[in-house]
């Protein structure tokens, strides 16, 4: 069995968290290896949310062992936070925790700075996300390892867990040990290949997680989360070229799918599904099968659409300019109605099907899983 990773495909909240969660027992170490308290994973197990933003979505399984690799920027008021609200919540009967000792600190400033110039501007989480790694490329950044042999609470509480991952990750693998990385954020959110300016500050494509957790392996399946529809966090904050403002089916898509950030609560742009983003998230990290999400939320439209160009000029994917005007190109297909209870596909309506297999083959990549609902076991795993 080869090592796996799950990156996303889009602009963030694909629905990650609940294909990580179902594929990790099959692994023995997961691994995040950048950003850090922006994303939001969120897990449902018997009706019950559990929301992480810097604990990996696996935490959940006590087999395994999780890391938090040097690719990441850590707030450890958050970290201590989620690991108490974990404890409480299952006591020891979790995955083993490891903490990078080269990950960047996130610092009361770095949130303060975030929060008065780049939120309005870039629409960013506001997490001190950016000034964190904009010291770390400065050169004046705190790192874990120089931070946790400081006496203060928290770093009391942490020093348990921090060591060189980088190293504990090589003897995992010599061990035979299998490896799922866990993306956060998307494709088109990664700082060099996303819609620049609005994007995060970190890689979030595949090579990210090798400089963001100091190991590297051929071995290696992608799997693309891909969301049966568009999101996008925040407003007015960076390009969605299938949003039109008012539209009356985004609108129902944000209502049907909850589209509200687990992070920041903040409302999401909804639109129809939008493969040209989609191909280019597929070509940067060489993406060897989809896990299409949410498609129940699709369920009741009596058409759905698919945007499957943006013009001759633009064939590659989203052009480098972010701002610059997009007219998508569409084909319709006729919609279906309630999936939640489909567990086989052969029982998902011929209409959902047909949008499977149109995704499919104007990706030609493999959809191994379809999400038919919130709960753990609302999913149909062709494979
Ligand atoms: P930052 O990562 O907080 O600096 O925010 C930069 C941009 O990335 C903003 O537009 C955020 O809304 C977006 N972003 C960051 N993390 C996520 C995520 O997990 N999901 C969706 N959007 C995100």
């Amino acid at each position: 069995m080869r090592h796996l990773a799950v990156l996303g495909a889009q602009w963030g909240d694909e629905g990650k968290g609940k294909i990580i969660d179902l594929v990790a027992p099959n692994y023995d170490v997961v691994v995040r290896a950048q950003g850090g308290n922006n994303a939001g994973h969120t897990v449902v197990v018997d009706g019950k949310r559990h929301a992480f933003h810097l604990l990996p979505s696996a935490m959940l399984y006590p087999e395994l062992t999780c890391v938090l690799g040097n690719g990441l920027v850590i707030n450890p008021d958050v970290l201590k936070d989620e690991i108490c609200r974990l404890k409480e919540h299952c006591g020891d009967n979790h995955a083993k925790l490891l903490i990078s000792d080269r990950a960047h600190v996130i610092t009361k400033r770095h949130v303060s700075a975030d929060l008065k110039k780049d939120q309005e501007r870039l629409g960013t989480t506001g997490r001190g996300i950016g000034p964190a790694y904009a010291d770390k490329a400065y050169r004046k950044g705190a790192r874990v390892a120089e931070c946790y042999k400081y006496n203060k609470k928290v770093w009391k509480y942490l020093k348990e867990y921090v060591t060189d991952t980088s190293s504990y990750l090589y003897r995992a693998i010599k061990n035979n040990k299998k490896i799922l990385f866990e993306g956060a954020q998307a494709a088109l959110l990664d700082i060099d290949h996303g819609t620049y300016p609005y994007v995060t500050s970190s890689n979030c494509t595949v090579g990210g997680l090798f400089t963001g957790s100091g190991i590297f392996t051929r071995d290696l399946d992608v799997i693309g989360v891909v969301k049966a529809y568009t999101t996008r966090v925040g407003m007015n904050t960076g390009p969605m070229p299938t949003y039109h403002e008012d539209d009356k089916d985004g609108i129902r898509m944000r209502d049907q799918g909850n589209e509200y950030g687990t992070t920041t609560g903040r409302a999401r742009r909804c639109g129809w599904l939008d493969l040209v983003i989609v191909r280019q998230a597929i070509r940067l990290n060489s993406m060897t099968s989809i896990a299409l999400t949410k498609l129940d939320v699709l369920s009741g439209f009596k058409q759905v659409k698919i945007c499957i160009s943006y013009g001759e000029k633009y064939e590659d994917g989203f052009p480098t300019n972010a701002d610059v005007e997009i007219e998508p190109q569409y084909i319709t297909l006729s919609g279906w109605g309630d999936i939640r209870h489909c567990r086989q596909y052969e029982e998902l309506p011929l209409e959902a099907r047909k949008y499977v297999e149109t995704v499919e083959e104007l990706t030609g990549v493999p959809i191994d899983y379809i999400g038919c609902g919130p709960e753990r076991d609302q999913i149909v795993i062709r494979k």
